[in-house]
């Protein structure tokens, strides 16, 4: 009777056993199709059919261009890419609510930071929150004093007597001396933001590697990490870099040279000492003491001033190759304010030139450095045009898009008009919902005023001292994939001098 009681009981665990494996197993499977029929990995619509394809590329050089092509479409302005599940929009109500009014609803969110953490850690770029309050105060700071101009002019000048003007002197000596002018424009910006967010001279790091194959690292890391941003399912990336696999591979590679560097820029910072320098990165040693969350805060400025600055300049002098009159138009206006003289202008003097002012926002309309970005819902919402948005989707909006739309700019929006920014010769700036280059909102750039006072004096002393001559027929870019807009090939061109060189080193 007992053996009989114990053998049925055994059967019963048995047989409950199995009924539990299979309802853990059924409802396993449930979740994971409701999952993907979330992700819509599938979707067979004319828009997703053309992203999986690629089928878009016969038709549009660029990714960016597509998307401008669907957003000039819709009538909302506003596009939903199922495969991604991603809205799009270039209607600038839309901006103001995400970036401004319900800010807290559109975090960078989990999504974002995980494909970018890797690469910016817990980078003011990267979190939201408590970290991002910090980084933006103590960057403000900084950013946001009175000094912080001419502190700034300063830099810009050193760098541009003593490394871009010799370099292309020597380039414009020889025969048939053709210069990448990006590949220039990165090395400027490189050497202006360590100076000036690390009060550092790159040139005293003691390095293993050349700055260019540090350069070289810091694209790729680029590159693949917004690669993974174009997946349709964030598992092929994750299990690639379980697997350390192919670009996966590549990317944690880049990643372990890009903090080689950052290393040597805080040990270098720590043996000069910080107690009493004012730059960005003594401002934040002399509260953390976290060597990690400090290499995190060098990455994210090196990526905010280097690329950002070297792809405006680029694209600015992309856009003057095919408009001689605007460079002409940008000479006149300096002559008059500077005369003849072939000192660096001063800032004052910058100040009286509205017509360079508006011609590298009108570069910047239709070649934004940063061609979008994303947030995340965090709870279901409307957009202004009506356009439902489901908690956890991606919504982006896209500052090349939006230059080049007819509702905002009128029918000639795609042409380069910098006269479009003056009034009677006096610059009036855009609504920065309207033209979000800088971002906008709460979240606005904190280095626009730097950016543009050092783009300006780089554009005035090349163009007042040189000629440039492109050494490539196409004029209409290609960009590689990146966080900010690359030009895949460079700008290849010929430098001549126009008068004597006075370099004041
Ligand atoms: C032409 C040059 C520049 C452009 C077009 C530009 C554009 C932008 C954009 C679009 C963002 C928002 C990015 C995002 O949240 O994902 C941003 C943020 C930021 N930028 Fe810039 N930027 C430029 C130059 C600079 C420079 C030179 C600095 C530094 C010294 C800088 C510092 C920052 C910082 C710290 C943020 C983060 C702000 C925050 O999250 O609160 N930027 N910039």
């Amino acid at each position: 009777m007992e053996s009989e009681t114990s053998s049925l009981l055994q059967s019963l665990q048995t047989y409950f056993g199995l009924l539990f494996f299979s309802i853990t197993i059924s409802f396993s499977l449930f979740s994971l199709s409701l999952f993907l029929l979330r992700l819509k990995l599938w979707c067979n619509c004319d828009v997703c059919r053309c992203y999986l394809t690629s089928s878009w590329s016969s038709e549009f050089d660029n990714l960016c261009d597509w998307y401008t092509h669907l957003l000039r479409k819709s009538p909302s302005r506003t596009i939903h890419i199922h495969v991604l599940g991603n809205t799009v929009t270039a209607n600038p109500d839309n901006v103001e609510y995400m970036l401004k009014t319900r800010f807290e609803n559109y975090p960078k969110g989990k999504p974002f930071s995980v494909i970018l953490g890797d690469l910016l850690g817990r980078g003011i770029f990267n979190v939201d929150g408590d970290s991002w309050k910090f980084q933006r105060k103590m960057a403000s700071l900084e950013l946001g004093s009175l000094s912080i101009r001419s502190y700034v002019f300063e830099i810009a000048t050193t760098e541009i007597q003593c490394g871009l003007l010799p370099l292309l002197s020597s380039a414009a000596g020889k025969e048939d001396g053709v210069l990448d002018l990006q590949d220039v424009f990165r090395k400027f910006a490189f050497d202006n933001i360590c100076r000036f967010s690390f009060g550092i001279d790159p040139g005293c790091l003691e390095l293993s590697l050349t700055m260019s194959e540090f350069a070289v690292a810091f694209d790729q890391a680029s590159r693949l990490s917004a690669e993974r941003a174009m997946t349709s399912s964030p598992w092929i990336w994750k299990i690639k870099r379980l697997l350390n696999l192919g670009t996966e591979k590549k990317l944690k590679n880049a990643i372990k040279l890009i903090n080689v560097l950052a290393e040597e820029v805080i040990t270098q910072r720590r043996k000069m000492g910080f107690a009493t320098r004012q730059d960005l990165l003594s401002r934040f040693m002399g509260t953390i003491n976290d060597e990690k969350y400090l290499r995190d805060i060098v990455i994210s400025f090196l990526v905010a001033g280097r690329d950002t600055v070297a792809s405006a300049l680029t694209s600015f002098f992309l856009v003057l190759a095919k408009h001689p009159e605007v460079s002409k138009a940008i000479r006149d206006e300096s002559d008059r304010v500077m005369g003849p003289s072939q000192a660096l202008p001063t800032y004052e003097q910058m100040r009286e030139m509205p017509y360079l002012q508006a011609a590298l926002h009108e570069s910047m309309r239709l070649y934004p450095a940063v061609q979008f970005d994303s947030k995340f819902a965090q709870e279901d919402d409307i957009l202004p045009d009506g356009t439902f948005v489901r908690r956890g989707t991606r919504v982006t909006y896209h500052p090349y898009a939006m230059g080049r739309m007819e509702q905002a700019w009128g029918p000639d929006s795609l042409e380069f008009k910098p006269e479009r920014w003056l009034r009677n010769g006096v610059f009036y700036p855009e609504s920065p919902f309207k033209y979000p280059v800088f971002q906008a909102g709460l979240r606005v750039c904190l280095g626009k005023e730097m950016a543009l006072v050092s783009m300006k004096i780089v554009a005035l002393s090349l163009l007042r001292r040189f000629d440039f001559e492109t050494a490539t027929t196409n004029l209409a870019p290609r960009f590689a994939p990146g966080l900010t807009a690359t030009v895949a090939g460079g700008l290849p061109v010929r430098v001549r001098e126009r008068t004597s060189p006075h370099h004041h080193c």
